[in-house]
């Protein structure tokens, strides 16, 4: 028993550690992050005030919220000099392969943030990371279309100032639409903690070595990477992009019954109900598409042919296969005009302070140890060197 909830033996073992931040019940398809379930997150808050609850957990006060605001505004230009690093890439470099080393070599420039023993460091290095993670992803982008690397500017939220820093240009200020910002921090608050996922598991891990935060979260981003896990919503819409059109989904739902394919967007290794947070997504995609004007969107009829399907089929009903929150994120991301080399990137910013949130419990505990893992050895057994003339 560990406060209110209740855990069977059989959970006990596969558990790597406790925390207080997010619980996630995978059969009942619930997530709270605090305490609070993510449905009245999504509805009531913002995502800078879900960074400060999981932070910090609890909700803050309109003075602390302001507060809050203001430190991460602050914190979000980069030191001149790394604009150098992206310019050290090839222009069709994937964003993730900058943001990997960018967000390293930030321990390069804030040395007074590099002191994992000393509070005042780890909260600096906090808000730089959730401050600095846009700004980093938006020159990634740009980079990559030969566009002048861009500032931050006051005044915006969170997401606003995102999409300023990817499309505004010299020329022309980009005009921020209010369903595409709104889309944005729903987006980002539904991504921003998920419990012991692989690559909170891996920033953990790094962590308990001692490495600097900065470390730490360049290796949860290349983590993420992978597409079982946030390379998943790129991965929905090149699977859209495979299939084409309506009338090939029975051929290709054959192809994953056959093994060939992975219906991507679907599953979960904890979810075996439905992701709540792909329930949110897909109410939020249905207002962003009719808001646009969008929803005879082909991308988004054949996901729902799809989605359909797979909820009715045996073979994904008695896999316990459901929408998880990255089947419809990449179809709003596309919807709102966010290139698909962004989706994952996104991703990565949004997850920074659930990142940041487990390291900083983890490092705050006096017991905390290194962690190792053990394996199950499966080699050879016991042998003596054989010489290499004496080998056949
Ligand atoms: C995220 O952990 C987290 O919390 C992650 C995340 C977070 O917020 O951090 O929620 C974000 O990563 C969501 C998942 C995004 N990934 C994808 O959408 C990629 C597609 N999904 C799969 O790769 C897969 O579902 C996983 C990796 C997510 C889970 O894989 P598991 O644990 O192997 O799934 P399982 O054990 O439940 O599989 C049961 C069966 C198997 O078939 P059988 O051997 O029983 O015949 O279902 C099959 C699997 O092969 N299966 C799929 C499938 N996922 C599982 N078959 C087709 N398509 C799929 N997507």
């Amino acid at each position: 028993k560990t406060g209110m909830f209740t855990y069977d033996p059989g959970f006990l073992a596969t558990a790597s550690c406790e925390s207080s931040i997010t619980f996630i019940d995978g059969d009942l398809g619930q997530l709270y992050y605090r305490g609070y379930p993510i449905e009245q997150l999504a509805e009531h808050s913002d995502y800078l005030e879900v960074c400060y609850l999981l932070l910090n957990g609890e909700l803050p006060t309109p003075e602390q919220k302001k507060h809050f605001d203001y430190t991460v505004m602050r914190h979000n230009m980069l030191h001149d000099q790394i604009h150098n690093f992206f310019r050290g890439f090839r222009r069709d470099a994937h964003p993730m392969a900058v943001m990997v080393a960018v967000v390293g070599a930030l321990s390069a420039f804030y040395s007074d943030s590099l002191d994992i023993n000393d509070p005042r460091h780890r909260e600096v290095a906090a808000f730089r990371l959730i401050a600095k993670l846009p700004t980093i992803a938006a020159q990634a982008y740009r980079y990559n279309r030969g566009l002048p690397l861009s500032y931050p500017k006051a005044g915006l939220t969170y997401a606003e100032n995102f999409l300023h820093m990817m499309f505004s240009t010299p020329v022309e200020e980009y005009k921020v639409n209010p369903i595409t910002a709104r889309a944005l921090d729903r987006i980002f608050t539904l991504h921003a903690d998920h419990e012991q996922n692989a690559s909170t598991s891996t920033v953990r891990l790094s962590g308990s070595s001692g490495a600097n935060p900065f470390a730490c979260i360049a290796a949860g981003i290349a983590c993420l990477w992978g597409p079982s896990h946030g390379g998943a919503n790129e991965a929905v819409l090149k699977m859209l992009d495979e299939i084409g059109d309506v009338s090939k989904v029975a051929d290709f739902m054959q192809g994953v019954k056959d093994k060939r394919y992975k219906l991507m967007g679907f599953g979960h290794r904890v979810y075996k109900n439905m992701d709540p947070r792909a329930a949110i997504m897909r109410d939020t995609c249905h207002e962003v598409l009719n808001d646009l004007g969008l929803h005879d969107d082909p991308k988004f009829k054949l996901a729902m042919a799809l989605e359909k399907i797979a909820l009715e089929d045996p073979y994904f009903i008695e896999r316990k296969l459901y929408p998880n929150v990255d089947f419809y994120s990449g179809i709003v991301l596309s919807a709102v005009g966010i290139p698909v080399s962004m989706f994952t990137p996104i991703f990565a910013l949004a997850r920074t302070v659930g990142w940041i949130s487990h390291w900083s419990e983890m490092i705050g505990d006096p017991t905390m140890k290194i962690g190792r893992p053990r394996q199950l050895y499966t080699g050879a057994p016991r042998r003596d060197y054989v010489a290499i003339d004496k080998r056949k």
